[in-house]
């Protein structure tokens, strides 16, 4: 037998063909199909037969994935027949509640599956309460959105929460099937989606997956110790268990909410909770979690949401003796979840919110068997992290190792790529690629929080420690991207050279996200530089969580500043327009073309090349406030002969054999000849 067909065994066949992305149907899967096609049929007869067939195609399409995603945690239970005959009801019965538009919209998405990875595509993200007052506020802004050019909308949490004031910024939800009384109806949201609609905005909502609050029905249940309800989450009788967790398990918040386990006033019993004692972690090994959940996100799919940021899916599986993060199963269920919206809501996409260490970032995008199946965005955390790191030590060594070797993305997914969001910066900068460029990793991210929270002599930034961990040193930090680049400490302090490069620091942060691959998210108020929040002190329900002094309202008096020249305002807004304008011409930048760091080029010029079908694109970054020169040796080697930088439109200077860079400048360069 030739060499080649001995060298991988059966099994390992079977995986590596799976990983190829090859269409198929497994014999178990094809009897599951054939059974859940005659009860589709029967929950669609009343449609017209091309919708019905569409259905079915898609079902048959997806099958596979949505089988491999749920056989390995719920196979083994005796009602996994019955669990599917009733998940597939449901999938059929919301699709074909679907309105007219969304379909001809699923359609249109079946032919463009990239359409989230166009250059095109740019976010912005923030709280409608904060921006506009309320859903019916965020519509009188989209001229706003429109003018910024941003068409991915990221609202945050919206849906009914918790009504006792603490809520985790919403991310305590009491009922999924309501929007928060103060912000609107869900037909103010549905309306909202139309609106975006017809400009080309997608609305992208969260979807908290890894627990609801203490007082969503299904808790009450719970509480009551009704038995239906406690065993959607993790209720214990004792300690013994939770004592056992606990030996292996991290805490998110030490400081606010130590400890993974809740006492239950009514039962005595004790309740998992990961994150505050109000947030109950449901129990995703019971398939009752994963229909109920389905049924949510396909009835928000129907109202108009576009992308579901999955929130906390890390935590969504439990094993004792282990962390009880990123554990296998959790990317069996993101898979079938993904799979179901394939299905009744073509057009929809999912982003995991798994805020995870280096090695794990990647495998949310869906890495062997799961290769490009799992979520369609993820959040590139590590990028945010060596952009803070190499901006804090003006060296971008550790940031070019440590993203140089960072796994590939599957080609039909995309990140979020971002500067800050509304979370603190926690420093997930592995041991290894630290200590690979000469750093003490403990001792560099000590640094990092000593820089960041203005402690570090020299340092222009004006963040605060949140949530210290005294156990392992852990010192994660908050603060707005202008407080963190300098800006805040320059306006206070009069110091106008801090100003030009604080706001030079604020656009190279946008140019690379913007530049580095998949879309850029802007937090609402980084376009104009706005300033932290010390208001939350005020307030008894933030004034614990310092992550609110970077979520702070618009000031619309400073945003009409924009327009004024000379003004901060103007710097930024009009340079992000610059760069919005850029990325919109620059095809090279569309999510399947792969990033190639360019490692060693520089000490101080942070380097990637994207290679395109119509030539390769060289992003430089300087990350000092001091003039560089890049070598014009890489431009050469990638068959540049005549280099334009893509964002002024003009040929980079060229001093001798090098390439000049002012202070925190960035450039794209594509050849012109
Ligand atoms: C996510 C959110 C964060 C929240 C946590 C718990 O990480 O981004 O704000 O505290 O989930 O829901």
């Amino acid at each position: 037998m030739p060499g080649f067909l001995v060298a991988k065994s059966g099994p390992e066949m079977v995986e590596e063909a799976k990983v190829q992305n090859v269409l198929y149907m497994s014999p178990e899967a094809r009897a599951a199909f054939e059974r859940a096609v005659n009860v589709v049929r029967e929950e669609l007869a009343e449609l017209p037969a091309r919708d019905a067939e569409a259905f079915v195609l898609r079902l048959e399409r997806y099958w596979q994935d949505l089988f491999d995603g749920l056989e390995p945690p719920y196979g083994a239970r005796g009602d996994f027949a019955v669990f599917l005959e009733r998940l597939v009801r449901l999938l059929a019965a919301r699709y074909a509640q679907r309105p007219e538009d969304l379909k001809a919209l699923d359609l249109e998405r079946n032919l463009t599956p990239d359409w989230f990875q166009s250059e095109r595509r740019i976010g912005y993200v923030f709280y409608a309460d904060r921006f506009a007052g309320d859903l019916a506020g965020v519509s009188e802004r989209l001229d706003y959105l429109e003018e910024l050019g941003a068409n991915y909308v990221h609202i945050m949490p919206l849906l009914k929460s918790r009504p006792a004031g603490l809520d985790d910024g919403g991310y305590a939800v009491s009922d999924y099937r309501k929007v928060q009384e103060s912000l609107g109806t869900m037909e103010d949201l549905r309306g909202l989606c139309a609106l975006m609609r017809r400009r080309g905005m997608s609305l992208c909502l969260d979807l908290v997956l890894n627990h609801c609050a203490s007082e969503h029905e299904w808790a009450q249940g719970a509480r009551r110790g009704e038995p239906e309800y406690e065993e959607m989450f993790y209720v214990f009788g004792d300690r013994s268990l939770p004592d056992e967790y606990e030996k292996t398990l991290p805490e998110v918040f030490p400081e606010t909410a130590p400890g993974n386990f809740t006492p239950i006033e009514e039962t005595g019993k004790w309740v998992w909770t990961t994150f505050n004692d109000y947030q109950w972690d449901l129990n995703w090994s019971n398939p009752r979690v994963f229909v109920e959940m389905t049924d949510v996100l396909l009835t928000l799919a129907n109202v108009g949401v576009e992308v579901f940021r999955l929130d906390a899916v890390a935590f969504m599986w439990k094993e004792l003796g282990t962390d009880c993060q990123n554990r296998p199963e959790v990317h069996d269920l993101l898979q079938a979840l993904r799979a179901c919206s394939r299905i009744a809501c073509a057009a929809v996409i999912h982003k995991a919110e798994a805020i995870v260490g280096p090695d794990h970032l990647v495998t949310y995008l869906g890495t062997d068997a799961h290769h490009g199946k799992e979520s369609d965005l993820a959040y590139h955390n590590a990028l945010m992290v060596h952009l803070w790191s190499s901006l804090a030590s003006r060296d971008t060594r550790l940031m070019a190792h440590a993203l140089g070797r960072f796994p590939r993305k599957p080609a039909n997914a995309a990140w979020a790529t971002y500067a800050r969001c509304h979370d603190d910066i926690g420093w997930a900068i592995a041991d290894e690629d630290a200590s690979a460029v000469g750093l003490d990793p403990g001792a560099h991210r000590s640094f990092l929080s000593d820089y960041y929270s203005g402690t570090f002599i020299g340092s222009h930034a004006g963040g605060a420690v949140f949530e210290e961990n005294p156990r392992t040193g852990d010192r994660r930090i908050s603060g707005t991207l202008a407080s963190l680049a300098g800006l805040e400490l320059a306006q206070e302090t009069g110091d106008d050279v801090l100003l030009e490069m604080a706001v030079r620091r604020i656009l190279l942060c946008h140019a690379l996200i913007f530049g580095y691959g998949g879309i850029p998210l802007i937090y609402m108020g980084d376009e104009l530089g706005l300033p932290g929040d010390h208001a939350y002190l005020e307030d008894p329900n933030h004034r614990d969580d310092n992550r609110w002094m970077h979520r702070p309202r618009m000031d619309w008096k400073r945003a009409a500043r924009r327009s004024s020249q000379g003004t901060v305002e103007h710097a930024i807004f009009s340079g992000l327009r610059t760069l919005v304008e850029a990325r919109n011409h620059t095809p090279h930048l569309h999510a399947a073309t792969g990033v190639e760091v360019v490692d060693e080029l520089h000490p101080h010029v942070f380097s990637f090349v994207r290679p395109h079908p119509l030539g390769p694109l060289l992003a430089l970054h300087n990350f000092t406030e001091d003039v560089r020169y890049a070598s014009l040796d890489v431009p050469r080697g990638l068959g540049m002969t005549a280099p334009v930088d893509r964002i002024s439109g003009g040929a980079p200077r060229i001093m001798g054999d090098e390439i000049e860079l002012s202070p925190y400048e960035v450039l794209w360069l594509t050849d012109a000849s």
